[in-house]
């Protein structure tokens, strides 16, 4: 929805940085305004001349340019833009936000601003792992900055894994939802979804056959309404959705702690199959197979992560939403199990393997609050994703 809408846009100096030229094009093609500004190091990537005459704007480039600080300064600069994306957002961009530097005049727009910044991340795999790096994306959300990809895959300097920016439609996509007034706009919800995987040994774990596919889909209903999601994901079969921070875990233990750091959130929604139990007596090395007989494993209980959440006395969600996945008296037994949990909602599902809900398309759910129940018609798991998301954008207010 960029049209009329007026965007600073920050190139800064990544092999990405041609990207960003596709980026112009396509915004400018949705009626987008763009104010183009270059690091100095971008121009080693993109010339001004280029970024200039597909903005079909000036390019401002230089903090003490005092032509600009006539026309424009930079504070004007910064808050004359309906959003600021940074693409490509490199290692050194994101480390002076994160810090709050204004030493040039990319880093000094980012701090003057008033308006939501949006960054595609792209550098190099170690860069991007580097603690210093994750540490200052954690800053850079927990200021409410967008985060979009980055990807992963092969990148230009011959490494393979997550650093590579953002694909244009995916930036283009995040763009759409930062400029909509969607109801949960500057509201962050925390979505837990997916199996646990609990080791046996390094080679082999207990698991459950939840595919994270209703978890996925309520996150994306979230993140479509506006909402800043931080998605905790055991190893699920579906991909998470583009456009919210993606958590992965592999545990229970992991994902108490993954969320335990997203919050605090305005609502939080419990869709994971966590494992009731850990294997205590998991080895370090792989169990071989002796003739004296079978292993013998020793389990001791997980953590409940959503009954704990429910019962934080300070920083708890204004919303807690369960998952209750029954297979007899569906409603008694999520009605209970609301009050044992603390939570405020249970969204209860049949799971029979009759019913097909397991790993299928569709759901069939009550949803459960203490005012009583409201049972829902049959639909997609996309569909239950939205009402839901809808009514906890009511909830929230
Ligand atoms: O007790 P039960 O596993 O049926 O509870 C299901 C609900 O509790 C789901 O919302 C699930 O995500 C959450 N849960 C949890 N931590 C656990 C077990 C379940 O957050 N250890």
């Amino acid at each position: 929805m960029p049209a009329g809408k007026h965007i600073l846009l920050i190139i800064g100096g990544g092999i990405a940085a041609f990207k960003s030229l596709d980026l112009i094009r396509r915004l400018r093609e949705r009626g987008a305004t763009v104010t183009p500004v270059l690091t100095r190091a971008a121009e080693e990537f993109v010339t001004p001349l280029s970024v200039s005459a597909l903005t079909a704007a000036r390019v401002y480039r230089d903090l003490f340019d005092l032509t600009d600080e006539a026309e424009m300064g930079h504070i004007e600069l910064s808050r004359a833009a309906d959003l600021i994306v940074v693409a490509p957002a490199t290692a050194d961009l994101m480390a002076k936000m994160a810090g709050g530097h204004a030493n040039d005049l990319a880093s000094t727009l980012l701090l003057a601003t008033d308006k939501r910044v949006q960054i595609a991340p792209s550098m190099n795999v170690r860069m991007w792992d580097h603690p210093a790096t994750q540490r200052n994306l954690a800053t850079l959300q927990s200021d409410g900055v967008l985060v979009v990809g980055p990807d992963e895959g092969d990148m230009a300097c011959g490494e393979y894994g997550p650093g590579r920016m953002a694909e244009v439609p995916a930036i283009i996509d995040a763009v759409d939802r930062a400029l909509s007034d969607g109801p949960l706009n500057g509201k962050h919800v925390l979505v837990t979804s997916g199996p646990t995987h609990e080791p046996i040994d390094p080679v082999r774990y207990i698991a459950n056959r939840s595919s994270g596919s209703q978890g996925t889909a309520i996150a994306t209903a979230l993140r479509d309404l506006g909402a800043r999601v931080s998605f905790v994901t055991g190893p699920a079969d579906v991909e998470p959705p583009t456009g919210v921070d993606v958590i992965r875990v592999e545990t229970a233990a992991q994902m108490q702690d993954a969320v335990t750091a997203a919050l605090p959130a305005g609502a939080a929604v419990f869709a994971a199959a966590v494992a009731d139990w850990r294997v205590t007596s998991a080895s370090n090395s792989k169990i071989k197979k002796t003739k004296d007989g079978l292993p013998t494993l020793s389990f001791a209980e997980n953590p409940d992560i959503l009954a704990g959440v429910s019962a934080l006395r300070e920083g708890r969600p204004q919303l807690v939403v369960g998952f209750a996945a029954e297979t007899d008296d569906v409603i008694k037994n999520a009605t209970a199990k609301r009050k044992r949990k603390g939570c405020d909602w249970i969204v209860a599902n049949d799971v029979s393997p009759e019913t097909g809900i397991m790993g299928g398309a569709e759901n069939d759910v009550t949803l459960i609050t203490a005012d009583g129940s409201e049972d829902w018609p049959r639909m997609g798991k996309s569909q239950v994703a939205q009402k839901l998301a809808a009514a906890i954008a009511d909830a929230l207010g």
